[in-house]
């Protein structure tokens, strides 16, 4: 590129264009989110996380036999090889999960013999294993860094009920199983997000998928993206009853922080996949006794749009949801791993499949002519 040609910075990158993705679009102005063409509106009413993986990877909704042979593939691909189980029992008690998911795909990389086939079937094949296994690395990972034993994958549940099964080690009850199921819908795959577009550039290297997606792990992990939905729970927390609410999100905005759950870089008038979770978290709510919970999130709703016209993201119902079914908080981040390593999987595909290094430029601003001082002239 000349330098007559060259973009000016952008912080953030907000606005630029990065790449071009035929997977999903974020039509931000229209409050819409479309995987490979489908609505997400429509997916969330009708599908298995299992249909959408599908769709997501392969690019076309499956036909029941395509399903079928899918779901198959995934339930053989659930349980982990021991050598992953024993590098999950060597980390260290209580330690963060998301480091140990890291550890996890990293194993899983050095046990498989086509790590570095970047051709499109074998990327497909390490797609899939690593759908199936990122749920159970999630469920028995928590476990084991709990000092409980893992419990093994049930082949007679679909992928979010399985999910949950392993997490509680019983069933789970329906509402639950079906309301687990949209949360893995619903974040399975959002555009060039910080994740994806990390998973993306270090694809670009010709690195292989699980280099890629221990990348997408580490960056999903801060506040800003993933780490929202578990810091959105601990302020839900904190507010404890429904009346203290108003006057916790004044006194959070007064001293000008940030209230997790809120706002988006590309929504800016509402998250769609908030708006469909709101009604399951009034459902999960009379189910689970806790009115409480969702009186709370409608005062911040209400009190975040009045102050600052800013509208909740998925991870202010998600983590709600999450919290009234039993499950631990630290686990909230790596769930959204568990059903966006969907999403990375097809940008590290569609990257390898048409690759080019990403490699952006930076505008210097330090100084340029300082005199060289010997070491030994430096006091
Ligand atoms: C997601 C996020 C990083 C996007 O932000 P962005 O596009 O970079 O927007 P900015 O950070 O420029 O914020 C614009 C304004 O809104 C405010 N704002 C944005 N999100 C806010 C929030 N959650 N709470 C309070 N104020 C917020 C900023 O302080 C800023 O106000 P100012 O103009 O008075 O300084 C931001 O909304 C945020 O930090 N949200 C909380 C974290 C979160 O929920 N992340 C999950 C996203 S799915």
């Amino acid at each position: 590129m000349s330098d007559k040609e060259i973009i000016p910075y952008r912080p953030g990158l907000e606005g630029v264009t990065a790449g071009i993705s035929a997977i999903s679009d974020v039509i931000a102005a229209e409050n819409r989110l479309i995987y490979r063409g489908y609505d997400i509106r429509d997916l969330a009413q009708h599908c298995a996380f299992e249909e959408v993986a599908y769709l997501v990877l392969m690019g076309a909704l499956p036909t029941r036999a395509q399903l079928e042979a899918f779901q198959a593939e995934l339930v053989a691909h659930r349980e982990l090889p021991a050598e992953v189980y024993a590098v999950l029992r060597a980390l260290p008690r209580g330690g963060n999960l998301m480091a140990a998911l890291q550890a996890g795909v990293a194993a899983l990389g050095m046990l498989d013999p086509h790590a570095d086939d970047h051709s499109h079937d074998a990327n497909l094949k390490k797609a899939i294993r690593l759908t199936a296994s990122m749920a159970t690395l999630v469920a028995n990972g928590y476990r084991i860094l709990q000092g409980q034993e893992p419990v093994k994958p049930n082949p007679n549940l679909g992928h979010a009920a399985n999910f949950l099964y392993m997490l509680f080690d019983r069933e789970p009850e329906p509402l639950h199983a079906q309301v687990m199921n949209l949360t893995f819908i619903l974040y399975t795959e959002h555009g060039y997000n910080a994740s994806t577009f990390t998973a993306r550039v270090i694809a670009s290297t010709l690195a292989d998928m699980y280099s890629a997606v221990t990348g997408a792990i580490g960056a999903l992990r801060g506040a800003l993206h993933g780490g929202a939905n578990e810091a959105a729970m601990e302020a839900m927390l904190d507010i404890g009853a429904p009346e203290r609410a108003e006057s916790w999100v004044m006194e959070k905005l007064a001293q000008k922080a940030r209230i997790m759950g809120f706002g988006h870089r590309e929504y800016k008038t509402g998250d769609i996949r908030a708006v469909i979770l709101k009604d399951y978290v009034r459902q999960v709510a009379e189910q689970t006794g806790r009115a409480d919970l969702y009186q709370i999130q409608e005062t911040m709703e209400r009190v975040m749009l009045r102050e600052k016209n800013l509208y909740p993201n998925v991870d202010f119902p998600a983590a709600a949801i999450y919290y009234m079914m039993g499950i631990p908080i630290p686990l909230y981040t790596p769930i959204f791993a568990a059903a966006r390593i969907v999403g990375w999987s097809a940008h590290i595909i569609e990257q390898h499949d048409n690759n080019r290094l990403i490699r952006p430029r930076s505008d210097y601003n330090g100084p340029r002519d300082l005199p060289f001082t010997p070491i030994d002239q430096r006091g």
